[in-house]
Protein backbone atom coordinates (compact mmCIF):
# COMPACT_ATOMS: atom_id res chain seq x y z
CA UNK A 1 0.00 0.00 0.00
CA UNK A 2 1.02 3.57 -0.52
CA UNK A 3 3.30 4.67 2.44
CA UNK A 4 1.09 6.95 4.69
CA UNK A 5 3.94 9.88 4.62
CA UNK A 6 4.67 9.23 1.20
CA UNK A 7 3.66 12.09 -0.88
CA UNK A 8 0.87 10.85 -3.52
CA UNK A 9 1.12 12.36 -6.46
CA UNK A 10 -1.96 14.49 -7.09
CA UNK A 11 -2.57 13.61 -10.88
CA UNK A 12 -2.17 9.92 -10.74
CA UNK A 13 -4.44 10.20 -7.94
CA UNK A 14 -7.75 12.11 -10.12
CA UNK A 15 -6.56 9.86 -13.10
CA UNK A 16 -7.57 7.13 -10.23
CA UNK A 17 -10.75 8.23 -9.61
CA UNK A 18 -11.91 9.35 -13.15
CA UNK A 19 -10.83 5.74 -14.13
CA UNK A 20 -12.75 4.36 -11.54
CA UNK A 21 -15.83 6.17 -12.37
CA UNK A 22 -15.76 5.02 -15.82
CA UNK A 23 -14.94 1.35 -14.35
CA UNK A 24 -18.31 1.38 -12.58
CA UNK A 25 -20.05 2.94 -15.57
CA UNK A 26 -19.55 -0.19 -17.81
CA UNK A 27 -20.79 -2.99 -16.50
CA UNK A 28 -23.39 -3.48 -18.96
CA UNK A 29 -21.33 -4.29 -21.25
CA UNK A 30 -18.76 -7.50 -20.29
CA UNK A 31 -16.23 -6.82 -23.38
CA UNK A 32 -16.09 -3.33 -22.87
CA UNK A 33 -15.40 -3.15 -19.60
CA UNK A 34 -12.69 -5.46 -19.42
CA UNK A 35 -11.43 -3.28 -22.18
CA UNK A 36 -11.60 -0.43 -19.96
CA UNK A 37 -9.50 -2.16 -17.40
CA UNK A 38 -6.47 -3.12 -19.25
CA UNK A 39 -6.61 0.86 -20.80
CA UNK A 40 -6.82 2.34 -17.48
CA UNK A 41 -3.91 0.16 -16.25
CA UNK A 42 -1.75 1.25 -19.43
CA UNK A 43 -2.92 4.84 -19.06
CA UNK A 44 -1.95 4.86 -15.00
CA UNK A 45 1.46 3.50 -15.04
CA UNK A 46 2.53 4.37 -18.17
CA UNK A 47 2.69 1.28 -20.17
CA UNK A 48 3.10 0.63 -23.92
CA UNK A 49 1.39 -2.53 -24.24
CA UNK A 50 -0.63 -3.70 -21.98
CA UNK A 51 -3.14 -7.31 -21.33
CA UNK A 52 -5.53 -9.09 -19.35
CA UNK A 53 -5.19 -12.93 -19.53
CA UNK A 54 -8.38 -14.58 -18.05
CA UNK A 55 -8.35 -18.36 -16.30
CA UNK A 56 -10.18 -20.91 -17.75
CA UNK A 57 -10.85 -23.86 -15.46
CA UNK A 58 -12.12 -26.10 -18.42
CA UNK A 59 -8.77 -26.49 -19.97
CA UNK A 60 -6.40 -25.12 -17.05
CA UNK A 61 -5.10 -21.74 -19.28
CA UNK A 62 -5.10 -18.20 -19.34
CA UNK A 63 -6.22 -17.05 -22.47
CA UNK A 64 -5.53 -13.25 -23.04
CA UNK A 65 -8.74 -11.53 -23.44
CA UNK A 66 -7.80 -7.88 -24.54
CA UNK A 67 -4.32 -7.06 -25.49
CA UNK A 68 -3.49 -4.00 -26.60
CA UNK A 69 -0.57 -2.23 -27.91
CA UNK A 70 1.21 -2.96 -31.13
CA UNK A 71 1.26 -6.27 -31.03
CA UNK A 72 -2.10 -6.70 -29.06
CA UNK A 73 -4.59 -7.82 -31.99
CA UNK A 74 -1.84 -11.50 -32.64
CA UNK A 75 -2.14 -12.05 -28.75
CA UNK A 76 -5.62 -11.46 -28.33
CA UNK A 77 -7.59 -14.73 -27.83
CA UNK A 78 -4.48 -16.71 -27.10
CA UNK A 79 -4.14 -19.01 -24.44
CA UNK A 80 -0.93 -19.96 -22.37
CA UNK A 81 -0.75 -23.43 -19.35
CA UNK A 82 -1.39 -21.59 -16.16
CA UNK A 83 1.73 -22.94 -14.74
CA UNK A 84 4.00 -21.05 -17.64
CA UNK A 85 5.55 -17.59 -17.88
CA UNK A 86 4.61 -14.55 -15.48
CA UNK A 87 1.51 -14.26 -16.07
CA UNK A 88 1.33 -17.84 -14.86
CA UNK A 89 3.50 -17.10 -12.32
CA UNK A 90 1.14 -14.01 -10.44
CA UNK A 91 -1.79 -16.41 -11.27
CA UNK A 92 -0.63 -18.91 -9.39
CA UNK A 93 1.05 -17.20 -6.31
CA UNK A 94 -1.24 -14.56 -6.34
CA UNK A 95 1.06 -11.61 -6.34
CA UNK A 96 2.07 -8.76 -8.62
CA UNK A 97 5.40 -8.69 -9.66
CA UNK A 98 8.07 -6.21 -11.48
CA UNK A 99 10.32 -8.17 -13.70
CA UNK A 100 12.24 -5.15 -15.34
CA UNK A 101 14.79 -7.61 -17.00
CA UNK A 102 12.68 -9.81 -18.66
CA UNK A 103 14.82 -11.49 -20.93
CA UNK A 104 16.92 -13.11 -17.88
CA UNK A 105 14.10 -14.09 -15.71
CA UNK A 106 13.67 -17.62 -15.73
CA UNK A 107 9.92 -17.20 -15.24
CA UNK A 108 9.67 -15.64 -18.53
CA UNK A 109 8.50 -17.61 -21.36
CA UNK A 110 9.69 -15.53 -24.66
CA UNK A 111 7.29 -17.74 -26.76
CA UNK A 112 4.38 -15.83 -26.31
CA UNK A 113 6.48 -12.66 -27.44
CA UNK A 114 8.36 -14.31 -29.90
CA UNK A 115 5.28 -16.12 -31.68
CA UNK A 116 3.93 -12.31 -31.93
CA UNK A 117 7.89 -11.02 -32.45
CA UNK A 118 7.44 -8.03 -29.64
CA UNK A 119 10.52 -7.50 -27.44
CA UNK A 120 9.50 -7.19 -23.69
CA UNK A 121 12.10 -5.40 -21.35
CA UNK A 122 9.86 -4.94 -18.73
CA UNK A 123 7.03 -5.82 -17.13
CA UNK A 124 4.54 -5.12 -14.24
CA UNK A 125 1.80 -7.67 -13.86
CA UNK A 126 -0.92 -8.12 -11.37
CA UNK A 127 -3.55 -10.42 -10.12
CA UNK A 128 -7.40 -9.64 -10.67
CA UNK A 129 -9.10 -10.53 -7.55
CA UNK A 130 -13.04 -10.80 -7.30
CA UNK A 131 -13.80 -11.94 -3.22
CA UNK A 132 -9.84 -13.03 -2.82
CA UNK A 133 -10.29 -15.91 -5.59
CA UNK A 134 -7.67 -14.68 -8.35
CA UNK A 135 -9.30 -14.87 -11.44
CA UNK A 136 -6.79 -13.56 -13.83
CA UNK A 137 -3.88 -11.49 -14.39
CA UNK A 138 -3.58 -7.83 -15.66
CA UNK A 139 0.40 -7.13 -17.56
CA UNK A 140 1.94 -4.17 -18.01
CA UNK A 141 4.52 -4.15 -20.46
CA UNK A 142 7.57 -1.80 -21.33
CA UNK A 143 7.64 1.52 -19.14
CA UNK A 144 7.10 4.01 -21.91
CA UNK A 145 10.63 6.04 -22.86
CA UNK A 146 12.14 2.86 -22.56
CA UNK A 147 12.00 3.41 -18.46
CA UNK A 148 11.80 1.25 -16.05
CA UNK A 149 8.67 0.36 -13.52
CA UNK A 150 9.06 1.43 -10.09
CA UNK A 151 8.18 0.30 -6.68
CA UNK A 152 5.78 3.18 -6.64
CA UNK A 153 3.49 2.02 -10.43
CA UNK A 154 3.55 -1.32 -8.71
CA UNK A 155 1.59 0.35 -5.58
CA UNK A 156 -0.93 2.16 -8.31
CA UNK A 157 -1.66 -0.67 -10.01
CA UNK A 158 -2.45 -2.85 -6.91
CA UNK A 159 -4.72 -0.04 -5.67
CA UNK A 160 -6.19 0.04 -9.26
CA UNK A 161 -6.63 -3.40 -9.30
CA UNK A 162 -9.02 -3.72 -6.25
CA UNK A 163 -11.28 -1.31 -7.86
CA UNK A 164 -10.97 -3.11 -11.21
CA UNK A 165 -11.86 -6.29 -9.47
CA UNK A 166 -14.64 -4.99 -7.89
CA UNK A 167 -15.87 -3.80 -11.32
CA UNK A 168 -15.25 -7.58 -12.61
CA UNK A 169 -16.98 -8.77 -10.02
CA UNK A 170 -20.88 -6.33 -10.25
CA UNK A 171 -20.37 -6.68 -14.20
CA UNK A 172 -20.38 -10.55 -13.60
CA UNK A 173 -23.60 -10.59 -11.02
CA UNK A 174 -24.89 -8.01 -13.43
CA UNK A 175 -24.94 -10.26 -16.72
CA UNK A 176 -26.08 -13.08 -14.35
CA UNK A 177 -29.02 -11.63 -13.02
CA UNK A 178 -29.87 -10.37 -16.61
CA UNK A 179 -29.41 -13.86 -18.21
CA UNK A 180 -31.59 -15.41 -15.19
CA UNK A 181 -33.86 -12.91 -16.16
CA UNK A 182 -34.34 -13.80 -19.75
CA UNK A 183 -34.32 -17.09 -19.57
CA UNK A 184 -37.23 -17.47 -16.83
CA UNK A 185 -39.57 -15.44 -18.83
CA UNK A 186 -38.90 -17.57 -21.73
CA UNK A 187 -39.02 -20.50 -19.72
CA UNK A 188 -42.49 -19.48 -18.41
CA UNK A 189 -43.42 -18.70 -21.88
CA UNK A 190 -41.94 -22.27 -23.29
CA UNK A 191 -44.07 -23.92 -20.26
CA UNK A 192 -46.67 -22.62 -21.60
CA UNK A 193 -45.46 -24.36 -25.51
CA UNK A 194 -44.57 -20.90 -26.77
CA UNK A 195 -40.96 -20.36 -28.68
CA UNK A 196 -38.87 -17.58 -27.85
CA UNK A 197 -38.55 -15.81 -30.92
CA UNK A 198 -34.93 -14.05 -31.22
CA UNK A 199 -33.67 -12.02 -33.81
CA UNK A 200 -31.60 -8.73 -34.43
CA UNK A 201 -31.71 -8.29 -38.63
CA UNK A 202 -33.64 -5.45 -39.79
CA UNK A 203 -35.11 -8.33 -42.51
CA UNK A 204 -36.74 -10.25 -39.41
CA UNK A 205 -37.70 -6.92 -37.64
CA UNK A 206 -39.52 -5.71 -40.70
CA UNK A 207 -41.43 -9.24 -40.99
CA UNK A 208 -42.71 -8.74 -36.97
CA UNK A 209 -43.63 -5.45 -38.00
CA UNK A 210 -45.51 -7.55 -41.06
CA UNK A 211 -47.04 -9.54 -38.16
CA UNK A 212 -48.31 -6.92 -35.63
CA UNK A 213 -49.82 -5.28 -38.45
CA UNK A 214 -51.90 -8.53 -39.89
CA UNK A 215 -52.65 -9.68 -36.07
CA UNK A 216 -55.20 -7.80 -35.29
CA UNK A 217 -57.39 -8.80 -38.52
CA UNK A 218 -59.13 -11.96 -38.81
CA UNK A 219 -57.40 -12.59 -42.52
CA UNK A 220 -55.68 -15.91 -43.36
CA UNK A 221 -51.56 -15.59 -43.07
CA UNK A 222 -49.12 -18.14 -45.37
CA UNK A 223 -45.81 -18.00 -43.77
CA UNK A 224 -43.51 -19.29 -46.70
CA UNK A 225 -40.06 -20.45 -46.07
CA UNK A 226 -36.67 -22.83 -46.35
CA UNK A 227 -36.87 -25.50 -43.42
CA UNK A 228 -35.89 -23.99 -40.20
CA UNK A 229 -36.33 -20.68 -40.80
CA UNK A 230 -38.27 -20.07 -37.90
CA UNK A 231 -42.35 -20.44 -39.88
CA UNK A 232 -44.07 -21.81 -36.83
CA UNK A 233 -42.09 -19.62 -34.66
CA UNK A 234 -43.85 -16.39 -36.89
CA UNK A 235 -47.60 -18.25 -36.47
CA UNK A 236 -47.27 -18.02 -32.51
CA UNK A 237 -46.53 -14.33 -33.02
CA UNK A 238 -49.51 -13.29 -35.47
CA UNK A 239 -51.31 -15.75 -32.63
CA UNK A 240 -50.20 -13.71 -29.61
CA UNK A 241 -50.95 -10.36 -30.95
CA UNK A 242 -53.95 -10.91 -32.06
CA UNK A 243 -57.18 -10.79 -29.90
CA UNK A 244 -57.41 -14.28 -30.32
CA UNK A 245 -54.67 -14.76 -27.48
CA UNK A 246 -56.52 -15.93 -24.89
CA UNK A 247 -58.21 -18.39 -27.11
CA UNK A 248 -56.78 -21.93 -28.59
CA UNK A 249 -53.49 -22.19 -30.57
CA UNK A 250 -54.39 -25.36 -32.62
CA UNK A 251 -50.85 -27.20 -34.73
CA UNK A 252 -51.79 -29.23 -37.40
CA UNK A 253 -49.00 -30.44 -39.24
CA UNK A 254 -50.57 -31.86 -42.61
CA UNK A 255 -47.97 -33.88 -43.96
CA UNK A 256 -48.02 -35.90 -40.51
CA UNK A 257 -51.14 -38.12 -41.61
CA UNK A 258 -52.85 -39.70 -44.67
CA UNK A 259 -56.03 -38.44 -46.26
CA UNK A 260 -59.01 -40.28 -44.16
CA UNK A 261 -57.08 -40.00 -41.08
CA UNK A 262 -56.44 -35.88 -41.85
CA UNK A 263 -59.76 -35.43 -42.74
CA UNK A 264 -61.45 -36.42 -39.11
CA UNK A 265 -58.31 -35.22 -37.32
CA UNK A 266 -59.50 -31.62 -38.41
CA UNK A 267 -62.64 -31.74 -38.69
CA UNK A 268 -64.01 -33.98 -36.59
CA UNK A 269 -66.23 -37.19 -37.18
CA UNK A 270 -69.47 -39.27 -35.54
CA UNK A 271 -69.85 -42.47 -34.16
CA UNK A 272 -70.19 -45.14 -37.19
CA UNK A 273 -68.42 -42.91 -39.92
CA UNK A 274 -65.56 -45.15 -40.73
CA UNK A 275 -64.65 -48.69 -38.85
CA UNK A 276 -62.73 -47.35 -36.31
CA UNK A 277 -65.07 -44.20 -35.26
CA UNK A 278 -66.41 -45.47 -32.09
CA UNK A 279 -67.54 -42.57 -30.76
CA UNK A 280 -68.40 -38.89 -32.05
CA UNK A 281 -65.23 -36.63 -31.72
CA UNK A 282 -64.39 -33.04 -32.06
CA UNK A 283 -61.51 -32.00 -34.63
CA UNK A 284 -58.83 -29.60 -34.41
CA UNK A 285 -61.26 -26.62 -36.16
CA UNK A 286 -63.97 -27.14 -33.16
CA UNK A 287 -61.09 -27.28 -30.76
CA UNK A 288 -59.50 -24.14 -31.78
CA UNK A 289 -63.46 -22.23 -32.34
CA UNK A 290 -62.66 -18.76 -30.95
CA UNK A 291 -58.61 -18.98 -31.77
CA UNK A 292 -55.92 -19.42 -34.94
CA UNK A 293 -55.16 -23.05 -36.03
CA UNK A 294 -51.82 -23.13 -37.69
CA UNK A 295 -51.79 -25.90 -40.83
CA UNK A 296 -48.25 -26.72 -40.98
CA UNK A 297 -46.94 -27.91 -44.28
CA UNK A 298 -50.31 -26.79 -45.75
CA UNK A 299 -48.96 -27.89 -49.43
CA UNK A 300 -49.19 -31.74 -48.37
CA UNK A 301 -52.79 -31.04 -48.13
CA UNK A 302 -54.72 -33.35 -50.40
CA UNK A 303 -57.36 -31.93 -53.49
CA UNK A 304 -60.03 -33.18 -51.17
CA UNK A 305 -59.45 -31.52 -47.85
CA UNK A 306 -58.44 -28.63 -50.13
CA UNK A 307 -61.96 -27.69 -51.06
CA UNK A 308 -63.26 -28.11 -48.00
CA UNK A 309 -60.79 -26.00 -46.13
CA UNK A 310 -61.71 -23.31 -48.87
CA UNK A 311 -65.43 -23.80 -47.46
CA UNK A 312 -64.27 -23.32 -44.38
CA UNK A 313 -62.67 -19.98 -44.73
CA UNK A 314 -64.87 -18.88 -47.40
CA UNK A 315 -68.25 -19.92 -45.09
CA UNK A 316 -66.73 -20.37 -42.26
CA UNK A 317 -68.93 -23.66 -42.29
CA UNK A 318 -67.89 -27.40 -42.59
CA UNK A 319 -69.02 -30.64 -41.29
CA UNK A 320 -67.71 -33.61 -39.14
CA UNK A 321 -66.84 -36.71 -41.36
CA UNK A 322 -70.13 -38.96 -41.86
CA UNK A 323 -72.50 -36.10 -40.58
CA UNK A 324 -74.79 -33.62 -42.75
CA UNK A 325 -75.00 -31.44 -39.65
CA UNK A 326 -73.54 -28.34 -40.37
CA UNK A 327 -71.08 -26.66 -37.65
CA UNK A 328 -70.01 -23.15 -37.44
CA UNK A 329 -66.58 -22.34 -36.78
CA UNK A 330 -64.45 -19.05 -36.02
CA UNK A 331 -61.18 -19.85 -36.50
CA UNK A 332 -58.46 -17.71 -37.50
CA UNK A 333 -56.37 -19.54 -40.46
CA UNK A 334 -52.44 -19.44 -40.43
CA UNK A 335 -50.44 -21.74 -43.00
CA UNK A 336 -47.21 -22.89 -44.06
CA UNK A 337 -44.95 -24.62 -46.13
CA UNK A 338 -41.64 -24.88 -47.09
CA UNK A 339 -42.61 -26.03 -50.74
CA UNK A 340 -42.66 -23.63 -53.66
CA UNK A 341 -46.55 -23.22 -53.58
CA UNK A 342 -46.82 -21.26 -56.65
CA UNK A 343 -45.16 -24.14 -58.39
CA UNK A 344 -47.58 -26.61 -57.39
CA UNK A 345 -50.60 -24.32 -58.54
CA UNK A 346 -49.67 -24.68 -61.88
CA UNK A 347 -48.93 -28.25 -62.25
CA UNK A 348 -52.65 -28.54 -60.41
CA UNK A 349 -51.22 -30.04 -57.17
CA UNK A 350 -52.83 -27.25 -55.10
CA UNK A 351 -55.80 -25.50 -55.70
CA UNK A 352 -55.47 -21.81 -57.31
CA UNK A 353 -59.04 -20.92 -55.48
CA UNK A 354 -57.45 -22.02 -52.16
CA UNK A 355 -54.01 -20.71 -52.94
CA UNK A 356 -55.37 -16.95 -53.19
CA UNK A 357 -57.43 -17.22 -50.35
CA UNK A 358 -54.55 -18.08 -48.28
CA UNK A 359 -52.18 -15.85 -49.92
CA UNK A 360 -54.24 -12.80 -49.25
CA UNK A 361 -51.30 -11.90 -46.67
CA UNK A 362 -47.87 -14.03 -47.64
CA UNK A 363 -45.26 -13.63 -45.56
CA UNK A 364 -41.95 -14.49 -46.50
CA UNK A 365 -39.29 -15.30 -43.66
CA UNK A 366 -35.66 -15.26 -45.50
CA UNK A 367 -32.97 -17.67 -44.74
CA UNK A 368 -30.10 -17.60 -41.97
CA UNK A 369 -27.55 -17.36 -44.80
CA UNK A 370 -29.81 -14.04 -45.85
CA UNK A 371 -29.72 -11.90 -42.04
CA UNK A 372 -26.56 -13.06 -40.56
CA UNK A 373 -26.79 -10.44 -38.32
CA UNK A 374 -28.97 -12.66 -36.60
CA UNK A 375 -26.42 -15.19 -36.03
CA UNK A 376 -24.99 -13.97 -33.20
CA UNK A 377 -27.66 -13.20 -31.28
CA UNK A 378 -29.44 -16.39 -32.19
CA UNK A 379 -25.75 -18.02 -31.07
CA UNK A 380 -26.12 -17.08 -27.73
CA UNK A 381 -29.37 -17.52 -26.60
CA UNK A 382 -29.19 -21.14 -27.41
CA UNK A 383 -25.13 -21.51 -25.70
CA UNK A 384 -26.98 -19.91 -22.59
CA UNK A 385 -29.96 -22.42 -23.35
CA UNK A 386 -27.86 -25.44 -23.66
CA UNK A 387 -24.71 -24.32 -21.04
CA UNK A 388 -27.81 -24.10 -18.65
CA UNK A 389 -29.64 -27.28 -19.09
CA UNK A 390 -25.73 -29.35 -18.96
CA UNK A 391 -25.40 -27.03 -15.86
CA UNK A 392 -21.66 -25.60 -17.43
CA UNK A 393 -22.37 -22.29 -16.14
CA UNK A 394 -21.19 -18.76 -18.10
CA UNK A 395 -19.82 -19.92 -21.59
CA UNK A 396 -18.70 -17.98 -24.33
CA UNK A 397 -17.47 -18.51 -28.37
CA UNK A 398 -14.22 -18.08 -29.42
CA UNK A 399 -13.57 -15.10 -32.03
CA UNK A 400 -12.72 -18.06 -34.22
CA UNK A 401 -16.08 -20.24 -33.69
CA UNK A 402 -18.18 -16.91 -34.42
CA UNK A 403 -16.14 -16.06 -37.15
CA UNK A 404 -17.07 -19.60 -38.63
CA UNK A 405 -20.87 -19.43 -37.63
CA UNK A 406 -20.91 -16.21 -39.80
CA UNK A 407 -19.11 -17.73 -42.94
CA UNK A 408 -21.24 -21.00 -42.94
CA UNK A 409 -24.08 -21.39 -44.84
CA UNK A 410 -26.65 -22.95 -43.14
CA UNK A 411 -28.67 -24.56 -45.22
CA UNK A 412 -31.12 -26.48 -42.53
CA UNK A 413 -31.12 -22.75 -41.15
CA UNK A 414 -31.81 -22.09 -37.92
CA UNK A 415 -32.74 -25.52 -36.60
CA UNK A 416 -29.28 -26.48 -37.90
CA UNK A 417 -27.82 -23.78 -35.79
CA UNK A 418 -29.37 -24.78 -32.70
CA UNK A 419 -28.35 -28.78 -33.19
CA UNK A 420 -24.50 -27.81 -34.07
CA UNK A 421 -24.68 -25.59 -30.69
CA UNK A 422 -26.28 -28.26 -28.58
CA UNK A 423 -23.57 -30.81 -29.69
CA UNK A 424 -20.65 -28.31 -29.45
CA UNK A 425 -22.00 -27.69 -25.54
CA UNK A 426 -21.62 -31.67 -25.14
CA UNK A 427 -18.34 -32.01 -26.73
CA UNK A 428 -16.17 -28.80 -25.31
CA UNK A 429 -14.43 -29.86 -22.69
CA UNK A 430 -13.98 -25.97 -21.45
CA UNK A 431 -15.80 -22.64 -21.16
CA UNK A 432 -14.97 -21.80 -24.99
CA UNK A 433 -16.52 -23.11 -27.75
CA UNK A 434 -14.04 -23.44 -30.54
CA UNK A 435 -14.60 -23.59 -34.34
CA UNK A 436 -13.70 -27.58 -33.98
CA UNK A 437 -16.27 -28.16 -31.63
CA UNK A 438 -19.33 -26.68 -33.65
CA UNK A 439 -18.14 -29.17 -36.63
CA UNK A 440 -18.93 -26.51 -39.13
CA UNK A 441 -15.66 -25.27 -40.56
CA UNK A 442 -14.25 -25.62 -43.69
CA UNK A 443 -16.48 -28.52 -44.89
CA UNK A 444 -14.63 -29.15 -47.87
CA UNK A 445 -11.20 -29.62 -46.42
CA UNK A 446 -12.15 -31.49 -43.73
CA UNK A 447 -14.28 -33.67 -45.89
CA UNK A 448 -11.26 -34.07 -48.37
CA UNK A 449 -9.33 -35.11 -45.71
CA UNK A 450 -11.42 -37.75 -44.67
CA UNK A 451 -11.64 -39.03 -48.35
CA UNK A 452 -7.78 -39.07 -49.16
CA UNK A 453 -6.73 -42.38 -48.68
CA UNK A 454 -9.66 -44.24 -49.65
CA UNK A 455 -10.43 -46.07 -53.20
CA UNK A 456 -13.16 -44.44 -55.53
CA UNK A 457 -15.36 -46.96 -54.52
CA UNK A 458 -14.97 -46.28 -50.25
CA UNK A 459 -15.06 -42.64 -50.65
CA UNK A 460 -18.56 -42.60 -52.83
CA UNK A 461 -20.11 -44.95 -50.09
CA UNK A 462 -18.77 -42.10 -47.50
CA UNK A 463 -20.10 -39.37 -49.29
CA UNK A 464 -22.88 -40.74 -49.73
CA UNK A 465 -23.50 -41.86 -46.12
CA UNK A 466 -22.64 -38.11 -45.06
CA UNK A 467 -25.23 -36.42 -47.53
CA UNK A 468 -27.97 -38.55 -46.87
CA UNK A 469 -27.40 -38.41 -42.86
CA UNK A 470 -27.45 -34.77 -43.30
CA UNK A 471 -30.19 -34.32 -45.56
CA UNK A 472 -32.42 -36.58 -42.69
CA UNK A 473 -31.47 -34.74 -40.33
CA UNK A 474 -32.26 -31.64 -41.97
CA UNK A 475 -35.56 -32.63 -42.73
CA UNK A 476 -35.98 -34.14 -39.05
CA UNK A 477 -35.63 -38.01 -40.21
CA UNK A 478 -38.65 -37.31 -42.20
CA UNK A 479 -37.83 -39.66 -45.00
CA UNK A 480 -40.78 -38.70 -47.64
CA UNK A 481 -39.76 -35.40 -46.95
CA UNK A 482 -36.23 -35.87 -47.27
CA UNK A 483 -36.59 -38.15 -50.36
CA UNK A 484 -38.19 -35.28 -52.09
CA UNK A 485 -35.37 -33.20 -51.42
CA UNK A 486 -33.33 -35.67 -52.65
CA UNK A 487 -34.86 -36.04 -56.19
CA UNK A 488 -35.08 -39.85 -54.90
CA UNK A 489 -37.84 -42.66 -54.40
CA UNK A 490 -38.98 -42.89 -50.85
CA UNK A 491 -38.09 -46.78 -51.22
CA UNK A 492 -35.14 -45.83 -52.59
CA UNK A 493 -34.01 -43.61 -49.75
CA UNK A 494 -34.93 -46.33 -47.32
CA UNK A 495 -32.77 -48.76 -48.89
CA UNK A 496 -30.04 -46.60 -48.95
CA UNK A 497 -30.66 -45.73 -45.09
CA UNK A 498 -30.37 -50.03 -44.59
CA UNK A 499 -27.61 -50.49 -47.06
CA UNK A 500 -25.51 -47.74 -45.30
CA UNK A 501 -26.22 -48.57 -42.14
CA UNK A 502 -27.68 -45.19 -41.12
CA UNK A 503 -28.95 -44.81 -37.40
CA UNK A 504 -30.60 -42.02 -35.99
CA UNK A 505 -28.96 -40.50 -33.06
CA UNK A 506 -31.28 -40.63 -29.80
CA UNK A 507 -31.84 -37.05 -28.77
N1 LIG B 1 -35.95 -16.63 -34.56
C1 LIG B 1 -35.80 -17.75 -33.83
N2 LIG B 1 -35.49 -17.64 -32.53
C2 LIG B 1 -35.30 -18.73 -31.77
N3 LIG B 1 -35.39 -19.98 -32.22
C3 LIG B 1 -35.70 -20.16 -33.51
C4 LIG B 1 -35.93 -19.05 -34.38
N4 LIG B 1 -36.23 -19.53 -35.58
C5 LIG B 1 -36.19 -20.87 -35.49
N5 LIG B 1 -35.88 -21.25 -34.24
C6 LIG B 1 -35.67 -22.64 -33.78
O1 LIG B 1 -35.56 -23.45 -34.93
C7 LIG B 1 -36.51 -24.50 -34.89
C8 LIG B 1 -37.16 -24.59 -36.24
O2 LIG B 1 -38.09 -23.56 -36.38
P1 LIG B 1 -39.52 -23.85 -37.03
O3 LIG B 1 -40.04 -25.17 -36.61
O4 LIG B 1 -40.38 -22.68 -36.81
O5 LIG B 1 -39.05 -23.92 -38.53
P2 LIG B 1 -39.93 -24.01 -39.80
O6 LIG B 1 -39.66 -22.80 -40.60
O7 LIG B 1 -41.33 -24.30 -39.39
O8 LIG B 1 -39.26 -25.25 -40.53
P3 LIG B 1 -39.97 -26.53 -41.26
O9 LIG B 1 -40.37 -26.04 -42.60
O10 LIG B 1 -38.84 -27.50 -41.33
O11 LIG B 1 -41.09 -26.95 -40.38
C9 LIG B 1 -37.49 -24.15 -33.79
O12 LIG B 1 -37.82 -25.27 -33.02
C10 LIG B 1 -36.77 -23.17 -32.93
O13 LIG B 1 -36.21 -23.87 -31.85
MG1 LIG C 1 -42.35 -26.10 -39.14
Amino acid sequence: MIEKDSVIDPEKFRTLIEINARLNSSYTDFRALLKTIVESAARLVGAEASSLALFDQGSSTLRFEIALGPRGPELEGKSIPVNSGIAGWVYQNSRSIIVNDAAHDARFSPTVSKEISYSTNSILAVPLKVRDATVGVIELINKASRGLFMHDDLEWAELFAVQAGIAFDNAQQFQRTEKELSYLQHKVQEEQGWHTLIFSSKAMQDRLELVKRVAPSDASVLILGESGVGKELVAEQIHLNSRRSGKPFVRVNCAALPENLLESELFGHVKGAFTDAISNRAGRFEAADGGTIFLDEIAELPLKLQSKLLRVIQQKTFERVGSNQTIKADVRIVAATNRDIEKLVQTQEFRSDLYYRLNVFPIQIPPLRERIEDIPTLADHFLTKYARETNRGLMRFSDTAMQAMLNYGWPGNIRELENAIERAVLISKSAFITSDDLMIGSPQSTKNERLSGKDLKEAIVLFKRSYILNALEQNRWNQTETARHLKIQRTYLSRLIKELNIIQRKE
